[in-house]
Parts: structure tokens; sequence; C-alpha cells
């Protein structure tokens, strides 16, 4: 998960999101990591999907920049490696068959320096299998928050990065992976409960209240609530429009 050394709510994060894990099922199956192999997983989060990856036998390490996640993986799974560090800086003891990363490279800038850090990482002819937010993601929330805050107080706490395919698969061959595979695809996810914007905000959003007083902040979310409950509240739950790119990419010599 988080690229920024933000303090995360792990608690929060593994009460209520596990969504971010269980969607990454249908990765892990592309990454199709075997025993003997070993494997990257940038912004690893509290490590759910590292495990996985380690339960099909490969060596897997896990790298994230918030130290409240690397810490709650360390307790989760203490025997498998967590390292906190930036993705961008990070320097691989050895390099890996394949690196993975779910739900978590739209946090992490600037995105060509995180590219460059995992093509180093990488053998040559080494996969990078990764899905994030692409290009539209969120979109109706980003708005609402425009809406709310102004846009260029809105722009000036966004912390995340959604590339088009075509951006995306530019910057990766610039770092010496070539794209075999992208595609972009809506994915609304549904995150339950009435309170359940005003959470996933807190949550997934954080910047764009830090500062706000508390009245501030229950009025914005009162506000994105009525905003956003047309088009995404239904049946107690409410609808994200996420949109996933996914890329497969191999690192050419
Ligand atoms: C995502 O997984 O696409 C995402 C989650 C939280 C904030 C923004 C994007």
């Amino acid at each position: 998960m988080p690229g920024p050394r933000m303090a995360w709510d792990v608690e929060r994060y593994e009460a209520s999101h596990g969504y971010v894990w269980d969607y990454g099922a249908a990765l892990l199956d592309l990454l199709a990591a075997g025993p003997g192999e070993r494997v990257l997983d940038v912004g690893c989060g509290s490590g759910q999907l590292t495990s996985r990856i380690a339960e099909a036998g490969a060596a897997v390490v896990g790298i994230d920049a918030s130290p409240n996640m690397i810490a709650q993986a360390r307790i989760n799974f203490p025997n498998l490696t967590f390292v906190l560090t930036d993705a961008a800086a990070y320097c691989a003891e050895a390099p890996f068959d394949a690196v993975f990363s779910n739900a978590a490279l739209h946090w992490m800038k600037p995105p060509e320096a995180v590219a460059a850090s995992i093509a180093r990482a990488l053998k040559t002819g080494g996969r990078f299998v990764a899905e994030f937010g692409g290009h539209g993601n969120v979109e109706a929330v980003a708005e609402g928050l425009r809406t709310c805050l102004g846009i260029t107080r809105a722009a000036a706490r966004n912390p995340w990065y959604f590339p088009s395919i075509g951006e995306y698969a530019t910057l990766l061959d610039h770092a010496g992976l070539e794209v075999t595979a992208a595609s972009l695809f809506e994915r609304p996810t549904r995150v339950e409960g009435e309170g359940g914007l005003r959470d996933w905000l807190q949550m997934f959003a954080a910047t764009f209240l830090e500062g706000l007083s508390a009245h501030a902040r229950e009025s914005l979310f009162v506000r994105m609530e009525t905003l956003l409950s047309p088009a995404m509240y239904r049946d107690g739950a409410w609808q994200i429009d996420y949109r996933r790119l996914r890329v497969v990419a191999k690192k050419v010599a």
C-alpha cells in the first residue's frame, strides 16, 4: 500500500478495508509465483498478499514506506521479511525474478523514480505485475472534494497518481520495462454502511482533511454524502468508482 511516510491507521485499515487484499487475489494468479523464485512486493501494507506469495513457495520481501504498516506486517507474519523504505530508494541485495504491487503505486511519487527502482530490482527477463488506480479512478470522489474544498486547495492536497495506459506504458518503457499486457477497467468497490464514505475518506483521503477543524470535517463529510449519495449509495452500501490499471511488463537488457 501507501508510499508517503504517513501515519496510516492500520487498525481501521485491517478492520474495514480487507477488500484491498481480497481484490488482489486475481493479481496473484497473474503473478503465478513459484517455489524457488525471489519476489519483491512493493507497497506491501500489513503483509496479507506478501504472505500469499510466500505460501506459493517464493522467497518474498515486502517493502512499504509506512512505519505503522511495516510494524503490523511484522506482527502479522513474523517469519517473513519486511523492509521500511520508499520504493524509489530501495536497493535490493540480490536481483528478483518478479516485482509485484497491488493497490499501492498510486501513492508513490515521482513514478519515474519508482519505475527505475523496480527495474533495478529485477533480473533481466524478470516480470513486473501490478495493479493500481488508473486514469479516472475515484473521479466522482475527487470531483466532490474539489467542490467542497475548492479546486486549488484540493489539487494541493491530492496525493494520488492515476495514469492512463499510454502514459504508464511510456514511463515503464523509459525505465527498461517492456509492457506485455495492460488494461484499464472499472471496478466499483462496495464500502458497507451509511458511514462507509466518511470512513473511506478518513482512511484514504486523509491529506484532504488535514488542518480542518472537527466541525469543518463533519461539514465536509455531510456535504460529500449529499453530493455523492444519489449516484453511489444503494442497498446500505457505497459504491466507490474505482478504475484499475493492471500491467504486466518484462525487464529488457
Ligand atoms: C485505490 O486503490 O485505487 C485507491 C484507494 C484509495 C484512494 C485512492 C485510490
